[in-house]
């Protein structure tokens, strides 16, 4: 395996702030997120996925979307091979779609990783891989690009709830595309840590506005009980991205970042 075969320049920990703890509670969960741009030769790592997801990225049409799957699943052996204290070679990966049964979906750490929670995002160019021991959690990365219009963007329409609506109007209209997809993804990634993905409407939870603290602020069917108690944590822009991770079970989270580029040199030589 090529040593750094990573699209453009490599993304080295000194062009990522090397550790952000926003701030450390009593239940605070450490999480770790690496982030990479995707391989550019990804056919080369092949073999270390299984066959399930060999038959996925023999799917994949475009040499773009092959690269963001497979860097993601590279990334995650590499990452939960390195806290499990095992090769990256003997972490197993469970994949299972609970609408149809296929192998897609929130991939869940088996064998001797089990135990471990892994969420994995990747937007244009760029792959997140989040763990933690114990917690689910789930990461989104989305690339921010200027509309051509000012003002709130029309694929928002079934995204905002009025409370999260007033706050982006209340902003300079060349800010609010910005602003919904901070949003956007601090509700992915609220709705990939409990696994739901956009199978739950996302209007159906209010998030804090941009500029805010993270957070969840409540849901539609706000009973007692109902729903896990959520910290939101914002992801440090990269690539042109923006990016929010959500771990359940936790009042606040304690990010520890790393260069997934550094991390294949190291653990894929
Ligand atoms: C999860 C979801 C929101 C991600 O959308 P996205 O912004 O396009 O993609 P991202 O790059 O941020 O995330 C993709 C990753 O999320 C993970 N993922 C997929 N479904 C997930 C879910 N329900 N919960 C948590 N994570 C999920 C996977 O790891 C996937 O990457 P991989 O397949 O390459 O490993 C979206 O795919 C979704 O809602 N899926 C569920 C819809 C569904 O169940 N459809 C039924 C199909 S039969």
């Amino acid at each position: 395996m090529t040593k750094g075969s990573v699209e453009g320049p490599p993304m080295t920990a000194m062009s990522l702030p090397a550790r952000a703890l926003p701030f450390v509670g009593a239940r605070a969960v450490t999480c770790h997120v690496w982030l990479s741009r995707r391989l550019s030769c990804p056919e080369r790592y092949l073999g270390l996925l299984d066959d399930a997801e060999q038959s996925r990225a023999a799917e994949f049409l475009r040499e773009q979307e092959l690269g963001l799957f497979v860097t993601g699943r590279v990334l995650a052996r590499a990452a939960l091979g390195l806290l499990a204290g095992i090769p990256a070679s003997d972490v197993a990966l469970h994949t299972r779609c609970p609408g149809c049964g296929g192998s897609h979906g929130k991939p869940t750490p088996v064998g001797a990783a089990a135990g471990w929670e892994l969420s994995i995002s990747h937007s244009v160019s760029l792959v997140a891989v989040a763990v933690t021991h114990g917690h689910p959690l789930g990461v989104d990365v989305e690339r921010y690009v200027a509309p051509a219009e000012p003002g709130i963007p029309v694929e928002y329409e079934m995204v905002l709830t009025p409370a999260e609506r007033s706050a982006v109007e209340s902003l300079a209209s060349d800010r609010q595309a910005g602003a919904c997809l901070t949003l956007w993804t601090r509700k992915e990634a609220v709705l990939k840590a409990t696994g739901e993905g956009l199978n739950r409407p996302m209007d159906s939870l209010t998030v804090s506005a941009a500029g805010q603290a993270p957070a969840v602020v409540g849901w539609a069917d706000d009973e007692p009980g109902a729903h896990p108690r959520i910290a939101l944590v914002e992801l440090p822009r990269v690539d042109g991205c923006l990016g929010a991770l959500a771990v359940q079970g936790a009042d606040t989270a304690a990010l520890i970042l790393g260069s997934g580029a550094d991390m294949l040199a190291e653990r894929m030589r």
